[in-house]
């Protein structure tokens, strides 16, 4: 693997592979000192181009805990303000010496140009409303994690999935372990045109609680939205939210996850994001190891240093504290 630009470029033993891996630097990360040798000599820039703090700070320690330099790409502060180019961006920075870009922007395809243009590995941290892909990973561990695995899981995906890159890549990944998929929303918050989804769609949240293993919530992306999508946050809450009445229908065995941030009080009750079926704070702590297997078979399989490094995580225990 060269990139990871979208969960198809990994295909069901990708994701098998990448998840694997990540059990060993969970273990890695549960350490004292959280920290292998894999990717020494190896830089790894962030280039955010839309805000964020999970997947940003997560793929920063990620690459910290695999010994690689790190360098931080801050819009406001760069000479974008002063008109320069993505590409021109990217040369540059590749021109200082850097292995790997994960890259976030709000046009779809961009991380695709920068793979095109540059000769870095690219990790595509969020294109539009396009691919995730290392959040679909995030979930699908979480999921594996608490329940095993996705075969025959049954997973309502909620809310604005119009603008949702999230949806985009878990439905891909969802289906690829062998998920049954629901997407519930109401039909301004749906794409045009589902046709081809291998998925089920529903408008009526009560129906679709009342058979599912996980319930996936979905931000309200307010600054997204051009136009007036729903009559008012109150009345999608009543519709769309997952309120206390109805996280008090759900089985204590149903996951509620959400990617964060949440909008608490609309998609998601305040007090609903902190029951013990939610596993919205594993997902950020898994999101950790999941991007340093990426990282990892990114730059860093194949050496025989990393491997060394992973096999000492994985046989020995290392240096747990
Ligand atoms: N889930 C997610 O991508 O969060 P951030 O925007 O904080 O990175």
């Amino acid at each position: 693997m060269r990139h990871l630009l979208a969960i198809d470029d990994l295909g069901t033993d990708g994701i098998d592979d990448v998840l694997r891996l990540t059990d060993s630097f969970v273990e890695v990360s549960e350490r004292s000192i959280p920290k292998v040798p894999a990717l020494r000599g190896k830089t790894v820039v962030s280039l955010f181009y839309e805000d964020s703090t999970r997947t940003r700070l997560s793929f920063e320690t990620a690459a910290k805990r695999l010994s690689a330099d790190t360098m931080t790409f801050s819009v406001s502060t760069s000479s974008t303000k002063k008109g320069e180019s993505l590409r021109d961006t990217v040369e540059t920075i590749e021109a200082m010496g850097v292995d790997a870009i994960v890259i976030r922007h709000g046009s779809a395809g961009a991380p695709w140009n920068v793979a095109r243009w540059g000769s870095s590995a690219v990790i595509n941290a969020g294109d539009g409303w396009h691919e995730h892909p290392t959040q679909a990973l995030l979930d699908s561990y979480t999921i594996r994690q608490h329940r095993g695995s996705l075969e025959g899981k049954r997973i309502a995906i909620v809310g604005d999935i119009k603008h949702s890159r999230v949806a985009r890549s878990n439905i891909a990944a969802f289906t690829l372990q062998g998920a049954e998929v629901t997407l519930v929303a109401p039909r301004t918050l749906l794409p045009p045109n589902t046709d081809g989804w291998p998925v089920a769609i529903s408008n009526d949240l009560d129906a679709t609680l009342a058979k599912v293993d996980i319930v996936y919530l979905l931000r309200m992306q307010l600054e997204r939205m051009t136009d007036a999508l729903v009559p008012s946050l109150r009345e999608y809450t009543a519709r769309f939210g997952l309120t206390r009445r109805r996280a008090d229908a759900l089985g204590d065995d149903v996951l509620i996850m959400h990617p964060g941030p949440m909008n608490r009080g609309v998609e998601i009750a305040a007090e609903v994001a902190d029951l013990p079926n939610a596993v919205i704070v594993d997902q950020v702590r898994n999101g950790v190891a999941v991007r340093m297997a990426v990282l990892y078979l990114l730059l860093g399989a194949g050496t025989e240093w990393g491997a060394e490094a992973v096999g000492t995580a994985t046989s020995t225990g290392g240096d747990r504290g």
